[in-house]
């Protein structure tokens, strides 16, 4: 099994809040994977990490082998997002 996304002691703050708390969790090619969790658990600040969207406060990432903020454009031409509503990016 190879992973295609690992993601590593993943934080993300807003000042004061930590949306993001040291997340550590991998994803198998061909794997289904959900992210449940209460409102404000993170699950969106976590997509919009992965996707580049926003940069880690602390720890690593790695989807396909590459880094989603700093190989973007590489990054991009390998994946997709479809979101029930259109808030990846801040309105
Ligand atoms: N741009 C931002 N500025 C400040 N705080 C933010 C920002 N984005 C998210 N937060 C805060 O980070 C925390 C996690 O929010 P996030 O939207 O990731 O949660 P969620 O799990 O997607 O919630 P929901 O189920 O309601 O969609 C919340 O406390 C939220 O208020
Ligand atoms: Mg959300």
């Amino acid at each position: 099994m190879t992973a295609v996304i690992h993601v590593e002691r993943l934080t993300r703050r807003f000042g004061s809040i930590t949306a993001v708390d040291g997340v550590t969790f991998c994803v198998e090619e061909g794997e289904v994977f959900g992210l449940l969790g209460p409102n404000g658990a993170g699950k969106t600040t976590t997509a919009r990490l992965l996707n580049g969207v926003l940069t880690p406060s602390e720890g690593q990432m790695q989807v396909l082998g590459l880094d989603p903020v700093t190989q973007g454009s590489a990054f991009r031409q390998q994946t997709g997002v479809l979101s029930e509503t259109p808030s990846l990016y801040e309105g």
